[in-house]
């Protein structure tokens, strides 16, 4: 997107400079950083600029005005002017993504501020070579593909996922693309979509294997995934329930097509009659020998996915049946084939892809196998940022409910995590309790305080935590 920046943000920016909201300003290659405040008692925030040799600039940034179309100023975006001594009334920027990268080389404050960087949110490394991440300008992007922007992808990855999806639009069933996720709102912690979209596309075929504590944003990440790189998505969660019968299938009988319709009416409704399906010694008796039923296998979910070429989400994997996970085994070496009785060896469809998803860290759930383990590329699903909670409930809610509901989601992180003394347990911090109670909020249905209390304390079990939760709750209110 590019956008307009006007010489009053630009005035705007030296004020803030004077204020003391600005804490640094440093340099890696072309790129010049600035570590800012939004207001005297926010978190910092990193925006990032580049001036083409043909004069055009770019800033890596997220910001609130980007909801109003840039219509209220940025200030943020002022800083560009200053940062090149530009004194235009009005340049343009194009917006690429949020920030990329966090480590620089050298700190240009003194220049611009008066005194040395702060270097809150930014990494001084002046002896390592840091290689930016190449620019691919929105306005390259394929038609659809857009929304890619916001996982800064390097260039030769972006490339690679293009290229895939156009592979998918070229194959895919109207049936099979009514499955593919589409307007996922994953907000990127760090590098962990990079890290699991390299590990589905790249040919050293690992699965990405998420893990991270409830409630942070693995399910969510592998919707993201299955829309990035355009693959209708099946769902499989651990458990007793699931079995080689549910991952492969069964067999059952099928008419074959030159039967007469009278007989198979007779059939089904003998089966009715009995409540069970008939024994083929039944069939054959009814049918007077006639061969009027086939065996057919109805294909189990991972068949259906496997040789589709779907993408696949195995959620808590730690808790799989050993059946199971000797079933993923040789589908997840170089073979990538899964033996079904009575079909044989099948073999994967070369878009077939695999994530795999588990909690970490609370009760209930165990280590996986090593063996099993070390098929996984393991990619780390940290606990929500502050700025994202800040995004997400601001998607909801108005500015100041939540920073509110932020601080308290802080202080419950606070009690139950602490490494020190954590006061409760896991069972007393949900990130989707707190995102329903800004939902409720904007519907209005009573009053904020009563539909934070009730959201976040009605599903604690213990009547003791459940009152100290509302205690903590209400002292924040
Ligand atoms: N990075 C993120 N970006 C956007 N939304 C997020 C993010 N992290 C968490 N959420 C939101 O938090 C809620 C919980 O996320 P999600 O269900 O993906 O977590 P999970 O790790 O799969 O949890 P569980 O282990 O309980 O299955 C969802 O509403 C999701 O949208
Ligand atoms: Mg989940």
């Amino acid at each position: 997107m590019v956008v307009p920046v006007y010489g009053k943000n630009k005035r705007v920016a030296e004020e803030k400079i004077t204020e003391g909201l600005v804490l640094t300003v440093a340099k890696a290659g072309k790129r010049i950083f600035v570590e800012y405040l939004s207001s005297s008692n926010s978190n910092p925030s990193t925006i990032i600029f580049q001036k083409d040799d043909d004069g055009k600039i770019y800033a890596w940034h997220q910001c609130p005005a980007e909801k109003s179309g840039y219509q209220k100023s940025c200030w943020h975006l002022g800083l560009a002017m200053v940062v090149f001594g530009i004194n235009d009334s009005v340049i343009e920027a194009e917006l690429i993504s949020p920030p990329d990268q966090y480590t620089v080389q050298e700190d240009i404050s003194q220049d611009f501020l008066g005194k040395p960087g702060e270097f809150v949110l930014l990494k001084l490394k002046p002896e390592e070579e840091i290689t930016p991440v190449e620019i691919v300008p929105e306005s390259s992007y394929p038609n659809g593909d857009e929304f890619l922007s916001r996982y800064r992808f390097p260039k030769t990855l972006l490339e690679k996922v293009f290229s895939f999806r156009e592979q998918q639009k070229q194959r895919l069933t109207p049936e099979q693309i009514s499955r593919i996720p589409s307007n996922v709102n994953y907000i990127p912690q760090g590098n962990e979509v990079t890290y699991a979209t390299v590990s589905l596309l790249y040919d050293t075929w690992a699965p990405p294997l998420l893990m991270g504590p409830k409630g942070s944003g693995k399910s969510t990440m592998v919707e993201a995934l299955a829309e990035i790189l355009y693959l209708p998505i099946c769902r499989v969660s651990g458990g007793i329930d699931v079995n080689a019968d549910y991952l492969l299938g069964t067999k059952t009988l099928e008419p074959v097509e030159s039967a007469p319709k009278q007989l198979i009416a007779k059939i089904a409704l003998s089966c009715a009659k009995s409540g069970e399906p008939l024994l083929p010694e039944e069939i054959e008796q009814i049918s007077g020998g006639q061969a009027i039923m086939k065996v057919v296998h109805e294909p189990g979910i991972l068949l259906q996915a496997v040789t589709a070429g779907e993408i696949i989400l195995i959620d808590e994997i730690n808790v799989l049946i050993p059946e199971v996970t000797s079933i993923l085994h040789t589908l997840l070496d170089w073979q990538r084939t899964i033996t079904v009785p009575g079909l044989g060896e099948v073999k994967a469809h070369p878009d077939f892809r695999l994530v795999a998803a588990m909690n970490v860290g609370y009760m209930g759930t165990r280590p996986l196998n090593n063996a099993f383990r070390d098929r996984f590329r393991g990619i780390q699903v940290q606990g929500i940022s502050r700025n994202t909670l800040l995004e997400l409930l601001q998607q909801k809610v108005e500015s100041k409910t939540a920073v509110k509901l932020a601080d308290i989601y802080e202080s419950l992180y606070d009690s139950v995590y602490s490494p020190t003394g954590a006061t409760l347990t896991e069972s007393c911090i949900s990130l989707r309790s707190l995102l329903r109670a800004a939902e409720e909020i904007s519907m209005g249905i009573a009053s904020p305080k009563d539909i934070i209390i009730s959201c976040l304390t009605e599903s604690i079990e213990s009547e003791s935590e459940r009152t100290q939760v509302k205690d903590l709750v209400e002292m924040r209110l």
